[in-house]
C-alpha cells in the first residue's frame, strides 16, 4: 500500500468517511452566486468561504455556471489551466540554475503538479460524464491535500516564498475543494 493510499485512508477514517452535511439541497435556487456560495461552503479542509466566493467569482469562465455539474466543469477547466501556468513557471525556474535547495524544492513541485493535474481531467468526466460523484469525491480530496502537500511540505520545509507558487499551491486546493464539495452535494442529491 503506497503512502498517498494510506493518507487517504486516514483522512476518510478522521473524518468520517462521509460528505460533510451543511445544508439541504435546494434546487430552486440556482443562481450562479448562489451555487457558487455553496460550492464554496466546504465542509472540510481549510477553504475561507469569501475568499473563496471572491476568487471563483472574479473568473468570467466561471460565472455562467448554470447547475452544479456545470459549475464544476468550469472550476475543473480554470484550475487546470492554472496549474498548468504554475507547472510552467516551476519548469521556466528550474532552467536558470538555481541554488541546490532551492532546485530540490522545484522538483519535488514540478512532481507535485505532474501527479495532480490530471485530476481535473478525470474529476470532469467523473462528475460530467459519469455521474460518478463518490470516485470524484476521492479524487478532489487526495488533490488538494497530498497530492499539492508534496509542493507545500517541500517549501515549507526550505522556507521558499515563492508567490507563485505559494498562490498556485493556494488555488489547487480551492478549485479541489470546492469541486471536492460539489460533487459531494450532488452524491447527497443522487442517492438520497
Ligand atoms: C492561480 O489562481 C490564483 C487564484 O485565482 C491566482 O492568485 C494565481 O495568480 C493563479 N496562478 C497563475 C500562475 O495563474
Amino acid at each position: 500500500m503506497n503512502l498517498n493510499l494510506l493518507l487517504l485512508l486516514l483522512i476518510f477514517f478522521l473524518f468520517g468517511g462521509e460528505c460533510t452535511p451543511y445544508a439541504p439541497a435546494s434546487s430552486s435556487s440556482s443562481s450562479s452566486s448562489s451555487l457558487i456560495k455553496k460550492a464554496c461552503t466546504v465542509g472540510r479542509g481549510s477553504v475561507d468561504l469569501n475568499l473563496c466566493v471572491r476568487t471563483l467569482e472574479s473568473y468570467r469562465e466561471i460565472l455562467p455556471a448554470k447547475s452544479l455539474p456545470d459549475l464544476a466543469k468550469r472550476i475543473l477547466t480554470v484550475g487546470l489551466s492554472n496549474s498548468t501556468a504554475t507547472r510552467s513557471y516551476i519548469e521556466r525556474a528550474m532552467t536558470k540554475n538555481p541554488p541546490k535547495p532551492l532546485m530540490h524544492v522545484l522538483k519535488e513541485c514540478k512532481a507535485a503538479y505532474d501527479t495532480l493535474m490530471p485530476t481535473y481531467r478525470i474529476a470532469i468526466s467523473e462528475i460530467t460524464e459519469d455521474k460518478d460523484y463518490e470516485t470524484a469525491t476521492y479524487d478532489l480530496l487526495i488533490m488538494a491535500s497530498d497530492y499539492v502537500g508534496q509542493c507545500e511540505k517541500a517549501v515549507a520545509s526550505n522556507k521558499v516564498g515563492d508567490p507563485v507558487i505559494l498562490s498556485g499551491n493556494k488555488a489547487v486546493e480551492l478549485f479541489g475543494l470546492s469541486t471536492y464539495q460539489i460533487a459531494c452535494d450532488l452524491q447527497k442529491q443522487q442517492g438520497g
